[in-house]
């Protein structure tokens, strides 16, 4: 079969325009036709500033890409045309060849990719979740603290085989208990207080951290980019969420070939927006990957939410408090799974001393 690039083109499931030097439509698919709801002759020649508006997001991303010659990926920007509400959309501005100056632009509704801002879109939802957990959570602490002031009254004269139900008791009161703390410290809404922060030593930590316990059979493989440069973070909370997926990615691995590999590596053209017109630049790029089994394909949309689990003793929690630290440091936290190979990938802010948020 010989590749037909019209037919492609045309097939693309997200607008795509074709922008020449002079900052002109020369080419529109299929999709970019139904966005704008023009023909392609009606688009031919028209200028980017009169279809998206001057200085809006796309003008401007068109504008760094052609400055840098090199690609822009912008995340979660509100896209405005005319007669068309404004939406939320990836938006994606990179060289078509070698042999050209012109450039491609790619629009994608975020609602088509999901995954991408998950982490950002949950939020909502997980803050009014866990207020109320956080609420049930204090009010289950008294009760807990006399079922096991009960239990252990209980055992000091308990026959042998009652003394196994009154263990049982407290051995359970102890994991609520643990569970009471994980939900509060979830419900704990201080600011995070950012420094500079050298990423590979915290990676490191959370690796030896993991290697002395629950992942001691398990194979780690670093790949860092050794001129990284600082994060804009908080140390501890950072180790909390490298642990939590390294904690996940030993989970899901079964048998004895278990590879956890660590990447770092600086990628300038990141971006998403933060409100306004304020963008936020998020170019260092944290990956973790495990060759687990993967994320069961029914939750991967919801694995950022609060209590979603697939293990008996799980509680949820872990990945939706990746996704609160990671927010709470004005990054992105996406992920990635097929059987055999799941990927998390953080992107975080580089620290300047006077990083502002
Ligand atoms: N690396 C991974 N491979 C396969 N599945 C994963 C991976 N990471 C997360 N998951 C899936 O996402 C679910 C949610 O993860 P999360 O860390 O939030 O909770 P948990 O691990 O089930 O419980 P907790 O972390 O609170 O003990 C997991 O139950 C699992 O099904
Ligand atoms: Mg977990």
């Amino acid at each position: 079969m010989t590749l037909n690039y019209e037919q492609i083109w045309a097939t693309l499931p997200f607008p795509a325009f074709v922008v020449n030097t002079e900052n002109k439509l020369s080419h529109v698919n299929s999709a970019a036709e139904q966005l704008v709801k023009s023909s392609a002759k009606q688009l031919r020649d028209k200028d980017v500033d009169y279809l998206f508006g001057q200085n809006s997001v796309i003008a401007d991303t068109v504008e760094q890409a052609r400055a840098k010659s090199g690609s822009l990926m912008q995340y979660n920007v509100e896209v405005a045309l005319n007669d068309v509400d404004p939406m939320t959309s990836n938006v994606h501005v990179g060289p078509l060849g070698s042999d050209t100056e012109d450039l491609l632009l790619l629009i994608q509704p975020t609602g088509v990719a999901q995954k991408m801002s998950r982490s950002l879109t949950h939020m909502a939802a997980a803050r009014s979740v866990v207020a109320m957990s956080a609420m049930l959570a204090h009010e289950l602490r008294n009760p807990l603290a006399g079922i096991s002031g009960a239990a252990q009254l209980l055992a000091m004269n308990a026959s042998d085989g009652d003394l196994e139900l009154t263990e049982l008791i407290e051995a359970e009161t102890r994991r609520i208990g643990k569970l009471i703390d994980r939900v509060e410290h979830f419900g704990d809404n201080r600011p995070t207080a950012l420094a500079a922060v050298n990423i590979h030593d915290v990676l490191d930590r959370a690796v030896r951290a993991a290697q002395a316990g629950f992942a001691s059979d398990i194979a780690f493989v670093v790949d860092y980019d050794p001129s990284l440069p600082d994060a804009a973070g908080d140390s501890d909370q950072l180790l909390q969420v490298f642990q939590n997926i390294i904690k996940n990615a030993a989970e899901a691995i079964e048998g004895t070939h278990g590879k956890i590999k660590l990447r770092t590596s600086y990628n300038s053209g990141v971006k998403f927006a933060v409100g306004g017109n304020r963008t936020q630049n998020v170019p260092l790029q944290i990956a973790i990957t495990d060759n687990g089994a993967g994320i069961p394909e029914a939750l991967i949309a919801e694995i950022f939410d609060p209590f979603v689990t697939s293990k008996s003793n799980g509680s949820g929690l872990g990945l939706p408090l990746v996704s609160k630290i990671i927010a709470g440091h004005g990054g992105l936290v996406e992920c990635d799974s097929t059987s055999g190979r799941t990927t998390f990938t953080i992107r975080l802010p580089v620290w300047r001393s006077q990083t502002e948020l």
